[in-house]
């Protein structure tokens, strides 16, 4: 039997990604009444391994991982072999015999392909150039806490077409609400992740828009997003970024075009008065700290439907 992995928001389905929110409320309401909740990774150890920085996907997966009653096994490319060339294919075999899962952190998308072919656990997108997956559980989860239902609602991301872009389509597509991505042209959403968005959305009732203006991008939305203009690995281009992203800033005019009640998410780290105004990440309707802190429960309620009783046997050593 293979192991179940998590390398893009479709490796759900629409009615998985749902109960998976269910279990991830569940698991916050019990943690905030202080209570024990259920241990599925008891004597069991997940790697954590991050090829680029993270603060809130480390910690979270870390403390998920204890809460569990599991141990968190936290590595980096520069202090272990595979920053010396050792392949991600024999890193991945070595691993399994150790660790019940893998949650990695790197570039291409490929690299986290290679390590879930190679390894016979459980493996984790915990962010690639491609997709963050689990930024848009936790992501979903705090919508949906916060507007009571995600079917219908229109989520208006302003900024790169990238991972979490990409992520945000897929996984809302799932949940059936709409998604309006407005990027400066050439840092669109690829176009077969708009596709597939779309291919989900006609059957969910969801669907995925690229448009070039972001002012009619969040004209009525409910929810406003955006990211970093130069994700992790783009250091070099954020002068030349800084300039084309301009008219995308997440500020108090995108505010003014959303509805009323409409909430402004960020996955963090941000940076103010760049891609959102320092108005806007602050004032009321800001949600960041709620999202960040949903990583922790999505996760968790993600490790547990990976790694709980249903798949027990999945995988071997
Ligand atoms: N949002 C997010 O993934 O944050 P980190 O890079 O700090 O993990
Ligand atoms: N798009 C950003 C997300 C950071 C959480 C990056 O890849 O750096």
């Amino acid at each position: 039997m293979t192991a179940r992995h998590f390398l893009l928001d479709t490796d759900l389905t629409s009615s998985e990604q749902a109960a998976l929110l269910d279990l991830a409320d569940q698991l916050k309401a019990t943690r905030r009444q202080r209570g024990s909740g259920p241990r599925p990774l008891d004597g069991r150890s997940v790697a954590l391994i991050f090829e680029k920085p993270s603060t809130r996907t480390r910690l979270s997966f870390d403390v998920a991982v204890a809460e569990l009653g599991g141990h968190p096994i936290v590595i980096d490319s520069a202090s272990t072999q595979l920053g010396r060339g050792e392949t991600i294919e024999d890193t991945a075999a070595v691993l399994s015999r150790y660790v019940d899962a893998i949650v990695i952190r790197t570039f291409e998308q490929s690299r986290v392909e290679r390590m879930a072919a190679a390894a016979t656990v459980p493996v984790v997108n915990a962010l690639s150039d491609h997709a963050h997956p689990c930024q848009a559980l936790a992501d979903l989860q705090t919508i949906r806490e916060l507007r009571g239902r995600l079917a219908g609602l229109t989520l208006a991301y302003l900024g790169d077409g990238n991972n979490v872009a990409h992520s945000l389509m897929l996984a809302g597509a799932l949940a059936g609400m709409r998604v309006h991505v407005a990027s400066p042209p050439g840092y669109e959403p690829i176009g077969q992740v708009v596709r597939q968005a779309n291919e989900i959305g006609a059957v969910t009732g969801g669907e995925a828009l690229v448009m070039h203006d972001a002012h009619e991008a969040a004209a009525d939305a409910d929810v406003l997003y955006t990211d970093v203009w130069a994700s992790m690995g783009q250091d070099g281009e954020s002068e030349t970024r800084a300039l084309v992203f301009q008219p995308y800033r997440l500020d108090e005019k995108a505010v003014d075009a959303a509805r009323p009640d409409a909430i402004v998410m960020h996955c963090l780290p941000a940076h103010r008065d760049v891609e959102i105004s320092a108005g806007v990440l602050d004032g009321p309707r800001s949600v960041v700290f709620d999202q960040a802190e949903n990583r922790l429960h999505a996760q968790k309620a993600l490790l547990s439907f990976l790694l709980g009783e249903s798949a027990a046997g999945v995988g071997s050593r």
